[in-house]
């Protein structure tokens, strides 16, 4: 069993200004990168700004990042980077800004490289990394992930490099401006991180630490994010959730739902947590090792499997997607082996187009 998780969190109300002088000592000009609106409205953009001003170090504001970031905008923010002359990168926002911070920095780090290197499997240095989280699903802040979309093969997929955050800093302040469906969505995500890395070939008594606590925390909140009345504890709850979830899958990997979730998200423009969410219930019905799926339950807080699926659709709806769709999802899982390498038992197209809402 093997434990590393090299990020540094902290956790606590009015984190960015607390550790202001830890977050500028990692170089003298930050590229901060964000999308257009969310980081702005949260107030974490303003926090951060504040911080860097009086520690005295400069930075440059980087906020053209899209949902499911493309290589193309990676590459647009690494010339601005070198022009700039930045030596550390602050990524606030949900998954999207987080990654793409992750894959600036090691195109920064390596300018001599084009984007072709996101996909070999070449060791190469990045820049520090630091993670501000605005929702509550990714858990990027504590993944050495960055997921981009990949136009040419019209899906999403990690890079073949691995980046941790050297610094995470959490307040779940800047969740409470978030809408109930950007909440439900992301909620359903970092769900998805536990139950993926639980029920996994890869886990075991340690990692389960990990997804162990964050089912029993997401239970908690659980019927008060579907009545939509979330309380001040519940945020707090929600981005532990997702942040253990993080670490849990930087253990693990995820499994089938998130693989058949991208081309969801590609084709049809479904937000990643709902694309996910709507193969959860179907992934936990037919999961072989039922008692491992009744664990997970029973930490959630469901008495069975039939009850935390028409949980998860009364949350999100159903989401209607052609199953030619879904056949080509599953499919091209079943073409790469290596997709597959965390569920670990036999699978047919006709069960995983089976796992769908
Ligand atoms: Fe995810």
């Amino acid at each position: 069993m093997l434990f590393y998780m090299p990020t540094k969190v902290y956790s606590e109300p009015c984190c960015v200004e607390k550790h202001a002088g830890e977050l500028a000592a990692f170089g003298k000009r930050a590229m901060i990168v964000t999308g257009r609106n969310s980081a702005k409205k949260c107030g974490a953009l303003d926090d951060v700004i504040a911080a860097l001003e009086s520690s005295g170090c400069s930075y440059v504001v980087f906020d053209r990042v899209e949902e499911n970031p493309s290589m193309e905008t990676v590459m647009e923010a690494r010339n601005v980077a070198l022009a700039e002359g930045v030596d550390f990168f602050i990524g606030i926002g949900g998954g999207s800004p987080m990654d793409a911070a992750k894959a600036i920095s090691l195109m920064t780090a390596n300018p001599q490289e084009d984007a072709g290197v996101f996909y070999t499997p070449k060791v190469l240095p990045y820049l520090p990394v630091v993670c501000i989280p605005t929702t509550c699903g990714t858990g990027s802040e504590t993944t050495p992930y960055a997921i981009l979309t990949r136009h040419a093969l019209r899906t999403k997929k990690s890079i073949s490099h691995k980046i941790f955050p050297a610094l995470a800093l959490l307040d779940a302040k800047y969740l409470t401006t978030m809408s109930r469906t950007g909440l439900v969505n992301t909620c359903v995500d970092a769900l998805a991180h536990l139950l993926e890395s639980y029920l996994n070939a890869n886990t075991n008594e340690l990692n389960r630490i990990c997804s162990r606590e964050g089912l029993v925390v997401w239970g908690r909140f659980k019927d008060r994010l579907l009545a939509g009345e979330p309380c001040e504890q519940d945020y707090w709850d929600m981005l532990h959730a997702s942040m253990i979830a993080g670490m849990a899958i930087t253990h693990t990997g995820t499994s089938i739902p998130h693989g058949l979730s991208y081309p969801v998200t590609y084709e049809l423009g479904v937000p990643h947590g709902r694309a996910v969410g709507m193969f959860l219930g179907g992934f936990v019905e037919a999961y072989p090792d039922q008692e491992a799926a009744q664990e997970a339950m029973a930490l959630l807080g469901f008495g069975d499997t039939a009850g935390f699926h028409s949980y998860v659709t009364s949350l999100l709806g159903e989401v209607p997607v052609p199953e030619q769709l879904l056949r080509q999802g599953a499919a091209a899982l079943l073409s790469d082996p290596g997709k597959l390498k965390n569920y670990p038992f036999p699978v047919t197209e006709d069960a995983m187009v089976n796992m769908a809402n």
